[in-house]
C-alpha cells in the first residue's frame, strides 16, 4: 500500500518512470562505513518504459535478465509476476561515471514495479531501491539510491542537521537521509573517460581501511564531511572548495585516485573554488565547484583537457512514475 502525499501510486502495466542520477560533494566510500555524506540528484535521469511481456529483456535482449547484474537483481528481489517484463531504458546519464546511473535504474525500475505492486511510500522505494543494487554490487551504501528516490540536497549519516527522511538499513548497518536546502550552486562535472567497478573500489577501500591508520582516516573523513556540510549550510564557498580539495587529498591516500582524475583536477584548479573525484572513483568523474563567472571557461578547459565536461544543477524531482515516450 502507499500513503502520503509523496509516494508513488499504484498502477498497471505498461508503466513508465524515472529517477535522477547523483553526484558527491563529501564523503563517498566512507559512507559505506557508517561516515557522513553529501550529496545531490542531477539532472540528468533514466527513464524505463515497462510492459509485459512472454519473456524477460532489457533494451531487445533477453539474456539480459540472466546476465545484466542490476535487471537481474530487481527481476530476483522486486518482482513477483506474474507475467515476464519487457524493459526499455533510455539514460542520459554516463555510465561507468560515478554519476549515479546504476543508481537511477534501480530507483526508476524499483518505481515502476512498485506502482505495479500497489504502490509505495517514498522511504519504502529508497529502502527497495538498495537493496536492488546491493544486491547487483554486493557492496555499497543507500547514499545513491536515495538521491534517487528522494531527489534534492541529501546528507547521509549526518543527524545535526536538515529535515529527516528517512533509515535505510541492511542487517545490522543503518543509514539516516536527510533533506538540506539547495544552496542554488551551479556545478561542474567532467568524465574522465576511464571506465572503473563500483564494487571492486568500495571492495579495495574496505581492505584500506582495515590497516592501522583505518579508523584515523575514517575519523577525518567524518571531520571533512561535518564541516563540509556546516560550510554548506552557511554558503561558504571558499571552504566548501578547500574541503572538497582535502576529501580529494584522502580519495588519494585510500587509493581511488586515477592519473587522469589528477590532470583534470589540476585543469580545473585556476578557476574553482574546489574540485574532487565525485563517486567510486579510480576512474569516472570529478566535481568542481566553479568561481563565480568561471562556468563556460572551466567546461572548455576540461574539454581541452580530453574530458567530457557538463555544468549540472540539482534535480528537484526524485523517481517518479511519467508519461510514456
Ligand atoms: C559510489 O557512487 C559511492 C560509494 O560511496 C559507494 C556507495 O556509497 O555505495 C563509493
Amino acid at each position: 500500500m502507499s500513503d502520503g502525499p509523496d509516494a508513488i501510486p499504484a498502477g498497471d502495466l505498461p508503466l513508465s518512470a524515472q529517477a535522477p542520477g547523483k553526484c558527491i560533494v563529501f564523503g563517498e566510500h566512507a559512507v559505506v562505513h557508517g561516515g557522513p555524506e553529501l550529496l545531490f540528484a542531477i539532472d540528468l535521469a533514466t527513464q524505463v518504459i515497462v510492459r509485459r511481456a512472454p519473456r524477460s529483456s532489457l533494451n531487445g535482449d533477453p539474456e539480459a535478465a540472466g546476465e545484466h547484474p542490476y535487471f537481474r537483481a530487481l527481476l530476483r528481489q522486486a518482482w513477483a509476476g506474474p507475467a515476464d517484463l519487457e524493459v526499455r531504458a533510455i539514460s542520459r546519464i554516463p555510465r561507468g561515471a560515478g554519476l549515479g546511473s546504476s543508481a537511477a535504474l534501480c530507483a526508476a525500475l524499483s518505481c515502476a514495479v512498485s506502482a505495479r505492486g500497489g504502490g509505495v511510500p517514498r522511504a519504502d522505494l529508497a529502502q527497495r531501491s538498495f537493496e536492488v543494487e546491493k544486491a547487483a554490487q554486493g557492496v555499497g551504501s543507500p547514499g545513491d539510491t536515495s538521491a534517487a528516490v528522494a531527489g534534492g540536497f541529501l546528507t547521509v549519516n549526518a543527524a545535526r542537521t536538515g529535515l529527516a527522511l528517512w533509515e535505510v538499513h541492511d542487517g545490522a548497518a543503518r543509514w539516516e537521509v536527510r533533506r538540506l536546502p539547495d544552496p542554488g550552486w551551479v556545478w561542474v562535472v567532467a568524465h574522465s573517460g576511464v571506465p572503473r567497478s563500483t564494487g571492486d573500489a568500495v571492495r579495495a577501500v574496505g581492505s584500506r581501511l582495515r590497516a592501522a591508520d583505518g579508523p584515523a582516516l575514517l575519523a577525518e573523513f567524518r571531520r571533512v564531511a561535518e564541516e563540509g556540510i556546516d560550510a554548506v549550510e552557511a554558503g561558504d564557498r571558499a571552504a566548501v572548495g578547500r574541503l572538497m580539495r582535502r576529501n580529494h587529498e584522502l580519495l588519494r591516500e585510500v587509493g581511488v585516485s586515477h592519473p587522469r582524475l589528477e590532470e583534470l583536477l589540476r585543469a580545473a584548479e585556476p578557476l574553482s573554488e574546489g574540485a574532487k573525484l565525485t563517486g567510486a572513483g579510480a576512474g569516472g568523474s570529478i566535481v568542481a565547484l566553479p568561481r563565480p563567472g568561471s562556468e563556460t571557461e572551466l567546461v572548455r578547459r576540461l574539454a581541452r583537457a580530453g574530458a567530457l565536461p557538463f555544468v549540472v544543477r540539482p534535480a528537484t524531482a526524485g523517481a517518479s512514475l511519467v508519461a510514456p515516450p
